[in-house]
């Protein structure tokens, strides 16, 4: 199975698990996404990778109108109908991959994603997507987990991920952010990074994890190197705290930045 069929197969399963998951329904970030939206006000806005669309009810909550994207129509069904519950009558749903936008250029006056670009196939095909879709001056926000610069701890936790859920691509570190930013056409991103405490067993059951492959997670943690293992505060019962990352930036004015190499 290709990669966005992975992904949406495994998320589209887990769509409810996802809107009621705390990890993900609340965060500093998210009020930051209400403040983020009311200073520019009412902008036209895309949640990309919305999953069950906390980004997107943050982000309404500001003023935006607001489109939730995703590969799910699972995902998406799940957030018309808590929208409609909330009484949101400003966001949309549309389905899309994050490679190839279904929207025209300079579509919106800002973009964000959260918990979603460590499972896109290509990411620099995502984010000239994303620039394509940005109004001049618009504002790119994403928040994802980040890797340890430390090859023994990003090691790790790409390996912790792939087990969990198969759909895994890559946690990025900041520097690979900052040279992916720039190659697509960003400006120099603001960052501000903090930690997500996971408590493992909800952490492999929001996937359905198996038995079998939880097992392995908690046997590849229990003997990774201390280093490691001091990185991620990894708990006896598996779980453990990762970094988040909130990186904001606008599309550069220096045209010749942009890095034309394609996935296709
Ligand atoms: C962890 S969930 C998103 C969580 C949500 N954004 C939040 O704030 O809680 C990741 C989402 O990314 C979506 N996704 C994965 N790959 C994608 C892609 N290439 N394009 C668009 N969406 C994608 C998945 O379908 C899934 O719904």
């Amino acid at each position: 199975m290709k990669q966005q069929a992975l992904a949406a197969k495994r998320f589209g399963a887990a769509a409810q698990a996802y809107l009621t998951s705390s990890t993900h329904a609340t965060g500093v970030d998210l009020e930051r996404l209400t403040e983020l939206a009311r200073g520019l006000g009412q902008p036209v806005a895309l949640d990309l990778g919305s999953g069950p669309g906390h980004a997107a009810y943050a982000l309404a909550q500001g003023g935006a109108l607001v489109t939730a994207s995703d590969l799910s129509a699972e995902m998406l069904a799940v957030v018309a109908q808590e929208a409609e519950r909330r009484g949101l009558a400003s966001l949309q749903t549309r389905q899309g991959a994050a490679e190839r936008l279904p929207f025209p250029e300079a579509s919106f006056d800002l973009v964000v994603t959260r918990y979603s670009a460590h499972h896109w196939v290509y990411v620099p095909a995502a984010l000239r997507e994303v620039r394509r879709v940005l109004k001049p001056g618009g504002t790119l926000v994403i928040v994802d987990a980040v890797a340890p610069e430390a090859p023994v701890a990003d090691t790790l936790l790409q390996t912790l991920e792939l087990l969990r859920d198969p759909s895994h691509v890559r946690h990025y570190r900041l520097t690979e952010w900052a040279a992916l930013l720039e190659a697509a056409g960003f400006a120099a991103p603001k960052s501000d990074v903090w930690t997500l405490p996971l408590e493992f067993a909800s952490w492999v059951a929001r996937m359905e994890t198996s038995e079998l492959r939880a097992k392995a997670v908690r046997d590849v943690l229990a003997k990774a190197a201390e280093e490691a293992r001091r990185h991620f505060q990894v708990q006896p019962d598996g779980s453990f705290v990762l970094d988040v990352v909130w990186l904001e930036t606008t599309p550069s004015t220096d045209e010749t930045s942009a890095d034309e190499t394609s996935a296709d």
